[in-house]
């Protein structure tokens, strides 16, 4: 028996060393944790129950027979972050450059698996130089295996991908289709082809950092959603993040308990719209001002920044917060920013987090780049999205709320359910000035009438009383009360029933 127990530890042993401590040198030498570093500190101590230790690859063919390392270069299993269970898989790259065999990806399947069972969400750390070069075939089977479990999974667990290391081909597509990818600053890559292939192809000379790196995807392809300074930095965010997330689409995101008064009032937000409506002010001063104990999770901070998502809290309960920051491009909508929205909104949707959404939209940004480039598509995703949703749907109108953008953020139009305007809420087609330039052509060369007519047009629609009159505003709020209106809000929403038609899905312009 000591001699078996003895066998049992030494295979163990083995197995925790992964690809060798010449490897585990050379992976610390560039600033990253191992797979099961990175897997100790991301969980709660002594948690992780880890599977399939023991797997091998089944691999013959380039000597391949000769070069078996237990585990073959992914660590999976479960355990738990705040006492709450998820699943994980953590790519080792000192096997191999954690490339996918077979063998690699039915344990990361075994997860998702297991994920979807019990009702818990998936995180991954990839960490993957792409297919198993050696095994052909049998590794993109194994990627195709882990895509479709990626979309049964989309929309019933969460799933988080953690990108920590050169992530190449297919190591990319799984992640794409996760809800939320991050990365780390300087060490982390994504591709699909490699600068190499580029260089062969197009004859671009691009570094792995100007093609992949963090900051080319939290700010130029919006692939992903924040960078971290580092390996334990990520993961100590990642832990925060979960905190926001029901395990399921079968459960309600989970409450922590506050200090935060939901009566709290904040009186320096009666001045903080400018009385200038061309001047811009921070629209995160606001989120942060009424949040429980003025903390929000931002998500795509350094993407489409006229548009603002991220996580809070109100009275301890998680919500989705999207808005309008009229310090870039005025708040308006564009390509990147409806995109950006549109798949927050879904993923809060989709499971359960209610949305409250913050008003100051000019419109949407005119010109031939947004068109060319399909803004009217575009645009319609968000349109889609909050008309979709039917978790419960809280809107604040601080300023402006003009044209199509008014119907697009979260109207009461598109169900609505508790639409609130400050004191300086304009609602209208358009602008005064843009207004009165169209229906009163005939002036256009008379200044002093046109002035006249823009001081007419901006007494009538310059307001939230128009539409307070239609109905279309629930109430014409105290900014100082913001905070107070939307806990009541929410708290009377927590009971909301409301379900679209049955579909097989829905055809949401992509
Ligand atoms: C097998 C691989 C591998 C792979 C890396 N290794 N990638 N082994 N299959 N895909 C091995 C290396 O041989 C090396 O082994 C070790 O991992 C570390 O790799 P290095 O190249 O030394 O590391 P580094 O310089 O940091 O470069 C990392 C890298 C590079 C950028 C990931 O290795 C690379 O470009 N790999 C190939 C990427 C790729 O083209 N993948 C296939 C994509 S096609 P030793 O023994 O020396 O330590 C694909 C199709 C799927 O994925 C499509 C589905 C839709």
């Amino acid at each position: 028996m000591q001699h078996i127990i003895q066998q049992l530890e030494e295979k163990r042993a083995g197995a925790r060393l992964g690809g060798g401590q010449k490897r585990i040198d050379s992976q610390h030498a560039k600033g990253k944790l191992t797979a099961r570093e990175r897997i100790e500190a991301l969980l709660d101590e002594g948690s992780f129950e880890e599977y399939d230790m023991f797997v091998e690859h089944d691999c013959h063919d380039f000597g391949m027979s000769e070069q078996k390392t237990p585990g073959d270069g992914v660590v999976t299993g479960h355990g738990e972050i705040n006492g709450r269970s998820v699943f994980i898989f953590s790519q080792d790259f000192t096997v191999f450059g954690g490339s996918l065999s077979a063998a690699h990806a039915r344990k990361i399947c075994k997860v998702m698996d297991q994920a979807m069972k019990v009702g818990a969400p998936v995180i991954g750390l990839n960490d993957s130089g792409g297919a198993r070069i050696q095994e052909g075939v049998a590794s993109l089977a194994g990627y195709a295996d882990v895509f479709q479990r990626n979309v049964m999974a989309s929309g019933v667990v969460p799933q988080i991908s953690t990108i920590m290391g050169p992530c190449a081909g297919g190591a990319v597509y799984s992640p794409s289709m996760t809800d939320f990818i991050f990365m780390v600053q300087d060490s982390s890559y994504m591709f699909v082809t490699g600068p190499e292939v580029v260089k062969t192809v197009t004859n671009e000379v691009v570094t792995a950092e100007e093609l992949g790196g963090a900051i080319t995807h939290t700010s130029k392809s919006g692939v992903a959603d924040k960078a971290f300074e580092n390996d334990m930095e990520a993961l100590r965010q990642l832990r925060r993040f979960m905190g926001f997330l029901p395990s399921s689409n079968r459960e309600k995101p989970p409450v922590r308990p506050t200090d935060d008064s939901a009566d709290r009032q904040e009186m320096s937000l009666d001045s903080l719209v400018p009385p200038n409506p061309n001047k811009p002010y921070d629209i995160k001063e606001l989120i942060h001002k009424v949040v429980d104990e003025g903390e929000f999770f931002e998500v795509q901070p350094d993407n489409a920044g006229n548009i603002v998502v991220g996580f809070g809290r109100f009275e301890g309960h998680p919500v989705g917060i999207v808005a309008n920051q009229p310090m870039v491009l005025a708040g308006c909508l564009d390509i990147a920013s409806s995109i950006k929205a549109a798949r927050f909104v879904r993923f809060c949707d989709a499971f359960n987090i209610p949305l409250v959404t913050f008003v100051d939209v000019p419109g949407f940004l005119p010109g031939t780049a947004q068109e060319y480039g399909g803004i009217i598509k575009h645009g319609a995703k968000l349109l889609y999205a909050y008309a979709e949703a039917t978790v419960p749907k809280v809107t604040i109108i601080t300023r402006k709320a003009y044209g199509g953008a008014y119907d697009v953020m979260a109207s009461k139009h598109l169900r609505g359910d508790v639409n609130y305007a400050w004191p300086t809420a304009e609602i209208a087609v358009m602008g005064p000035k843009g207004a009165v330039e169209i229906i009163f052509r005939a002036d256009k060369d008379d200044p002093e009438k046109l002035a006249e007519r823009e001081q007419e047009y901006r007494e009538k629609f310059a307001n939230p009383f128009v539409a307070g009159s239609l109905g279309f505003l629930d109430d014409v709020i105290m900014p100082h009360n913001t905070r107070r209106r939307i806990c009541g809000s929410l708290k009377l929403l927590r009971t909301k029933k409301l379900e679209n038609p049955w579909k097989k899905h829905g055809n949401i312009p992509l």
